[in-house]
């Protein structure tokens, strides 16, 4: 496994590849756990060269979230991305990646105005600016992407379509703990207490999911309402959003039995303290 922290090493060693290998890609922001590495054992299944970029993005965090304090541990990342079957770690350096203030913008509208894109003005713009930049270093065949982003997802796969970029866009599924929280590297930030009391985000989601099948709600206010009373039925919660949209449209739905698109997606963003946490689950309501 090579670990290269500029542009131009990256791209000279990415020259060597064999015509007919497949690059694929997992950009990541680091602190690795299991989510991480499944997406980087996908990529290994199906690409020959396997890059795993690690990079926290300063213009995806509004100015008073984490980046700062966000948590990063670079030789227990390597070790992680090395067991993964990672070929090359891309570590590139703020200053390289913007050495000057971007004066183009990478703007996917609608979509991005809603969920997390309501709740962290300018997010996406940061994500698609950052990502259409690290696919221009890296110029991948396939990208891997957490669905514990669905939004992400969403986001990218319309930016890659609008703007005909010749990568694949793999959605990969969300990975959880073995008690159903949702990995991610922000759970660090949570005490023990607040920790246990998350678990009400997988349970809410999960139960949702099944109450959806037995008793065939049609009133999405209805579903809504019940997740939010299961949510604040814990005293440490504090409710950010809770959204029932179409998938991958983000469009609101109102009563199921009108829905035209295929998927559903329940998502939650939810405080505890002063660490926000999301999840998700997609809801497949015709067919099944
Ligand atoms: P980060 O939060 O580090 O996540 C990197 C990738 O890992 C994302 O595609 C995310 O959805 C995926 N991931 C995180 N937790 C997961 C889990 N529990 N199961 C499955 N996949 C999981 O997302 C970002 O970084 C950044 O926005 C980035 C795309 C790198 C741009 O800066």
């Amino acid at each position: 496994m090579k670990v290269i922290r500029t542009i131009s090493e990256l791209r000279s060693e990415l020259k060597k590849r064999p015509f007919d290998a497949l690059v694929g890609f997992v950009p990541t922001m680091g602190f690795l756990h299991a989510g991480h590495a499944s997406l980087l054992h996908k990529a290994r299944e199906e690409c020959q060269i396997v890059v795993l970029s690690i990079f926290v993005n300063p213009t995806q965090f509004g100015p008073n979230e984490d980046f700062d304090k966000y948590p990063r541990n670079e030789e227990r990342d390597l070790a992680i991305a090395k067991e993964a079957g990672a070929d090359i770690v891309f570590f590139p350096q703020v200053e390289e990646i913007y050495p000057r203030p971007s004066k183009t913008e990478v703007i996917v509208s609608d979509i991005t105005t809603k969920l997390c894109g309501a709740s962290r003005p300018g997010h996406f713009a940061g994500v698609t600016l950052v990502v259409s930049k690290l696919f221009n270093i890296v110029q991948p065949d396939k990208a891997y992407f957490g669905m514990k982003d669905a939004q992400q997802v969403a986001v990218i796969t319309q930016m890659v379509n609008d703007l005909n970029m010749p990568v694949e866009i793999v959605p990969c599924p969300i990975l959880r703990e073995e008690d159903g929280l949702a990995m991610s590297s922000r759970n660090v930030y949570l005490s023990s207490e607040q920790r246990n009391e998350a678990l009400v985000l997988s349970r809410t989601l999960m139960e949702t999911k099944q109450w959806l099948i037995t008793d065939a709600p049609n009133l999405v206010s209805d579903i809504r309402e019940r997740i939010t009373n299961q949510i604040s039925a814990s005293p440490l919660a504090e409710i950010d959003y809770v959204e029932v949209l179409s998938y991958p449209a983000l469009e609101t739905v109102e009563r199921l039995d009108d829905q035209e698109s295929e998927s559903l997606i329940i998502a939650l963003a939810v405080k505890f303290g002063a660490t926000r946490l999301i999840d998700n689950v997609i809801i497949s309501i015709k067919g099944n």
